[in-house]
């Protein structure tokens, strides 16, 4: 027998196009993640590379030379302060090593965000950062062929193989609860973010922690999920009220909620922080500035930016490099929204 019949025959795009019964320039352009291709096309290709267990030619993608000294960002929702402070890190540092950003906003709709990412990609850009919701194992078939790195921000993706940087969530939560105990609020309630994003989950997971580990009443009455926005918050705030469960303190998922809560409490004639105290989390510019200045938790944004740049040009250059997840420290700021009663 020769040798050559011992050696299990490598699987080339030749052999993925033969079973999806495509051409190799479909498999091509939807292996580059490029537009243009239907989800019937897409669902074959996937279905030929999983069962022939296609893994394309590491030397053919090393040889990506032509670069585009670009980088991809995706953002969930632009109009939160959160996210252009994070933009302005990311920007400074990809300007400083001469790569240029193409920004793109997905609302946080996890089909965007996948439609972006291969957009992205038919773009030519170097490398990714993603601020995402979307599942990895629903797109695991293709993302996973992926050339260039992708770099999460800000929040995990449950099994994707990704570095992530993002801000100690449960601590962050942790730190603003334990405040309102030390201001003498015994009776704090929560306004989360959106119930499954991962963000929502490591905070409530400090709010209810710290509660416990205080012996203080933790009820599903005084918790209401919202969407990180204004309106969201303001909406919980009114929610909390109508349940008639008294409060004497909100902790809320974001500094957007957090302000829609006080001009909510503000409309129904409670006062903050003598009623009831506030304590947000973010600190975007105008927390300071509202009125009451808003107590709230620091995320160091623009490192978080930086560091992620700083990760996918590191990957871009060696990319045998491990993805790694970097938790970095939030910082409680204490504001008039939460001081003790007068
Ligand atoms: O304000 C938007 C929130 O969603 C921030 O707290 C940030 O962590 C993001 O996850």
């Amino acid at each position: 027998m020769s040798h050559s019949s011992n050696r299990t025959k490598r699987i080339t795009i030749k052999d993925v196009a033969q079973a999806a019964g495509v051409s190799i320039a479909t498999v091509s352009r939807i292996l580059n993640g490029q537009s243009g291709v239907s989800p019937g096309l897409i669902a074959q290709v996937q279905l030929a590379v999983e069962e022939l267990d296609y893994q394309p030619n590491a030397v053919a993608r090393a040889l990506k030379v032509q670069e585009s000294r670009s980088l991809g960002l995706i953002i969930p929702d632009i109009e939160n302060p959160f996210f252009p402070a994070l933009v302005r890190g990311v920007e400074d540092y990809a300007q400083q090593k001469g790569y240029a950003l193409i920004l793109c906003n997905t609302d946080g709709r996890p089909e965007e965000e996948a439609k972006y990412i291969k957009f992205l990609l038919s773009k030519q850009v170097d490398g990714i950062l993603c601020v995402a919701n979307l599942s990895y194992d629903e797109h695991s078939a293709w993302l996973q062929q992926v050339a260039v790195p992708i770099v999460l921000l800000d929040r995990r993706i449950a099994g994707a193989p990704f570095s992530t940087v993002l801000v100690d969530n449960t601590k962050g939560a942790a730190m603003a609860v334990e405040h309102l105990i030390q201001q003498g609020r015994r009776r704090i309630a929560m306004i989360g973010g959106k119930v499954q994003s991962p963000t929502n989950i490591e905070r409530a997971e400090g709010y209810i922690q710290t509660l416990m580990r205080h012996g203080l009443p933790y009820s599903n009455e005084l918790i209401v999920n919202a969407d990180f926005t204004f309106e969201g918050g303001f909406a919980a705030c009114k929610a909390l009220i109508d349940r008639g469960k008294n409060f004497d303190a909100v902790f809320a998922a974001n500094d957007m909620m957090a302000i829609g809560v006080i001009e909510c409490l503000t409309q129904h004639h409670i006062q903050v922080p003598e009623d009831v105290a506030v304590v947000g989390f973010d600190n975007i510019r105008m927390a300071g500035w509202y009125k009451p200045a808003l107590s709230t938790i620091s995320q160091p944004v623009y490192e978080m930016g930086q560091l992620a740049v700083k990760m996918v040009l590191e990957q871009m250059m060696d990319n045998t490099v491990e993805a790694q997840t970097v938790m970095l420290t939030p910082e409680l700021i204490i504001r008039h929204s939460s001081l003790g009663r007068e």
